[in-house]
Formats: structure tokens, C-alpha cells, sequence
């Protein structure tokens, strides 16, 4: 299977995908890392790990359509079988979406349906929830919605702040993504009514 990863940044878990498809010999290929930042620091990781790399800029273009369609262009020369965005900064268009349907995950951090948007980490602690995490789930049309395919949780601790809460779940995120990503590859992810259920294997 063909893997495309879009990034905005720093790109760990990114990072924490490709060493895990390595590492325990997915049968799968990381065909490509796009960004649509040029600065983007995972594209250097990305480069130094032999993986193509190419940046679609977002600054400056006219339109979401405009850019949807040259990002969209920039993936399929990849022939990807999933695509998965590893904090890619942008919403994207419904056309877009409906075109990886079924194929493109994202991961959140928060355990939803609580906390879709940004700033999740300080919208859990002005909530005063006691457990936070992260979610992996298939991305649809409505933002941080789809289908979920796995989560993580963990303890809100006293006298956290949004920084130490980030990193604690960050440490999940790298656990819980990979691992889903690897349920697709291995075929292992069925969605039902908007539920996913995962077959059984070795995790
Ligand atoms: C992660 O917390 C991810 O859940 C969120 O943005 C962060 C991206 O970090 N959407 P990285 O670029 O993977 O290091």
C-alpha cells in the first residue's frame, strides 16, 4: 500500500509513523511527506529518511478550491492507498474530503466528540475534564467528525498547564497513530453506520 503524509510543522508523528512502518516491517510504502509549509521541520526528517518530499504553499492562493485542487493534483501523482494527516494545519474542502473518502485519517487531540477546533488542550482544562487524550479517526466533510478509529487517553493532572498536558498526550498521540495507520494497512478497519470496527490481530 501506497502511504502519502501531509504535514504543517514539526511533523512527529509523522516521525513516529515512518519508524514504526520500519521498524515493524508494515507491508506498505511511505510514498510521500507533502507540506503546505515550506519550513516545515518533519520535510527535513522526511528527506534525511529517503521519502520524497514536496511543498504545495497555501500562503497567497486565491481560493480553498484552488488550493484543494493543487494539493490534491501534488497527492495523486503518489497513487496513494491512504492518506493521513499528521498536524496538517488546514480545513479542507468537501470535494477534497469526498475524494479520499474512506481512505484519509487525521489525528486529534482531544478525546472526541469533546473539544473539536484548536486550542483542545486549554479548552480540557477550562472544562476541568479529568481525562484528555487523543483520536484517531477517517475524516469527513464536518470538521473533526468522522468515524473513529481509535483513542488514548490520559490523566489530567493538578496544576497542569496547556504545555504539560500537550506533551502528555503528544507521548499517546505517537503510541495511538501509528498503530492505526497500521490497522489500515493490514486491512483491518471496517465502517459501519459511521462506526469503525477493527479486526482482530496480533495488536
Ligand atoms: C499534534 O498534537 C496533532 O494531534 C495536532 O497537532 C500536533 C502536531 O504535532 N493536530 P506534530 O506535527 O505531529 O509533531
Amino acid at each position: 500500500k501506497n502511504i502519502v503524509i501531509l504535514i504543517s510543522g514539526r511533523g512527529s508523528n509523522m516521525q513516529a509513523i515512518v519508524r514504526a512502518a520500519r521498524a515493524e516491517g508494515w507491508p506498505c510504502r511511505i510514498a510521500a511527506v507533502i507540506s503546505n509549509r515550506q519550513d516545515a521541520e518533519g520535510l527535513v526528517f522526511a528527506a534525511d529518511h529517503g521519502i520524497a518530499t514536496a511543498v504545495v504553499p497555501s500562503k497567497g492562493v486565491a481560493s480553498r478550491e484552488d488550493f484543494d485542487a493543487a494539493l490534491r493534483a501534488e497527492i495523486d501523482r503518489f497513487q496513494p492507498d491512504l492518506v493521513v494527516l499528521a498536524g496538517f494545519m488546514r480545513i479542507l474542502t468537501p470535494a477534497f474530503v469526498e475524494h479520499y473518502a474512506g481512505r484519509m485519517l487525521n489525528i486529534h487531540p482531544s478525546l472526541l466528540p469533546s473539544f473539536p477546533g484548536l486550542a483542545t488542550h486549554r479548552q480540557a482544562l477550562q472544562a476541568g475534564v479529568k481525562v484528555h487524550g487523543a483520536t484517531v479517526h477517517f475524516v469527513t466533510a464536518e470538521l473533526d467528525h468522522g468515524p473513529i478509529v481509535a483513542q488514548a487517553t490520559v490523566p489530567v493532572l493538578p496544576g497542569d498547564d496547556e504545555h504539560a498536558l500537550a506533551d502528555r498526550v503528544l507521548a499517546q498521540e505517537h503510541q495511538l497513530y501509528p498503530r492505526a495507520v497500521r490497522w489500515f494497512v493490514e486491512d483491518r478497519l471496517a465502517i459501519s453506520n459511521g462506526v469503525v470496527h477493527v479486526a482482530s490481530g496480533q495488536l
